[in-house]
């Protein structure tokens, strides 16, 4: 391999610098040349790049959001359109193609492999931690920092004012930014799309708990699982709080990444460079038992990942 190319896909996550930063000095170490591509596969498409050295991606690490920014590009779906990324890689001569993102552009990446024998490689990232195989995506922690962060901060203003917090996280159709925050600070209650939701129960044992003395109450709801307001509307009147929202809405995705996301990306990154490396194309970087591994991107984008039941048994048991 002579000539690599990275894309950041898809929403942003914390942490895609790192690993922007790692794939370019691992290869440079290695003397193959680097170029980003801008705005995920639109630049591939464009042909916008920039060249990447080991200088050049000095001090982006600990940057949030991504240096060589992204796009969602739903164009990608039509043949005749990869076709012509396919040409633009050939033209390029680049001949190792390294995608970070989730899985709509992880699936860019294996369509890639799959019908113009690309040499490509997936980096997870993604905060909702919905990407199959893989322990954790880049992006999930500073993610989870930054809700816990703010939960925190509402648990504090509930308190003096005695009332309930309706708090929206992201998540898409996965529960576990809710379920993981809900974790960190005692939430009373993560309704999550995993799990159907009891309204005349939940809203009973909320009573229940505030007649015994309880002077806040934060409940976590996935925007895969309702909204904010729904739920406001089935505790209307019944729970003995006065009722707050808040939807913490993009403010997950940014912030300068936590040291987990760091080491993660660099490790995923380095990795990444060395499996191309390896001729372990057509697959994604993978946390597995602590160790990266890959794992063929077919396998990623066939299946579902699902929340530990375990977890959700925790959650419940605490709350
Ligand atoms: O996949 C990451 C994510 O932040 C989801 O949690 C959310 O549903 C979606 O992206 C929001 O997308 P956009 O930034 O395009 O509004």
């Amino acid at each position: 391999i002579k000539k690599i190319g990275i894309i950041t896909s898809g929403g942003d996550a914390p942490g895609m610098n790192a690993a922007v930063r790692a794939v370019t000095r691992t290869a440079a170490s290695k003397n193959i040349e680097v170029i980003g591509f801008y705005k995920g596969y639109a630049g591939i498409l464009d042909k916008d790049f920039v060249e990447l050295s080991y200088s050049s991606v000095g001090g982006i690490m600990e940057k949030g959001g991504t240096i060589l920014r992204t796009a969602r590009v739903p164009e990608f779906k039509n043949p005749e359109i990869r076709a012509e990324a396919a040409r633009n890689l050939k033209d390029l001569k680049v001949d190792g193609l390294v995608v970070i993102g989730g899985e709509g552009s992880l699936t860019g990446a294996k369509l890639l492999f799959e019908e113009h024998n690309i040499p490509v490689i997936g980096i997870p990232a993604s905060i909702d931690n919905d990407i199959p195989d893989t322990d954790m995506a880049i992006g999930v922690d500073t993610c989870l920092n930054t809700a816990v962060d703010a939960m925190q901060k509402l648990k504090d203003t509930a308190s003096s004012h005695e009332r309930a917090f309706i708090v929206e996280v992201m998540g898409r159709g996965s529960g576990y930014i809710a379920l993981m925050s809900g974790l960190s600070v005692g939430a009373e209650a993560v309704i999550i799309p995993e799990v159907p939701v009891d309204y005349n129960e939940l809203t009973d044992r909320i009573w229940q708990e505030r007649k015994r003395g309880k002077i806040n109450c934060i409940v976590v709801v996935a925007e895969g699982a309702a909204s904010a307001y729904s739920v406001a509307r089935h505790f209307e009147n019944k729970i003995g709080y006065e009722t707050r929202i808040t939807i913490l809405g993009h403010i997950q995705r940014g912030g300068s990444p936590t040291a987990f996301d760091r080491i993660l990306a660099s490790r995923m990154g380095y990795s990444a460079v060395n499996f191309l490396l390896e001729g372990k194309f057509g697959t994604m970087v993978a946390l597995e038992k602590g160790q990266t591994v890959t794992v063929p991107l077919e396998k990623v984008l066939s299946e579902k990942k699902v929340l530990d039941p375990k977890l959700i048994d925790l959650v419940n048991t605490l709350s």
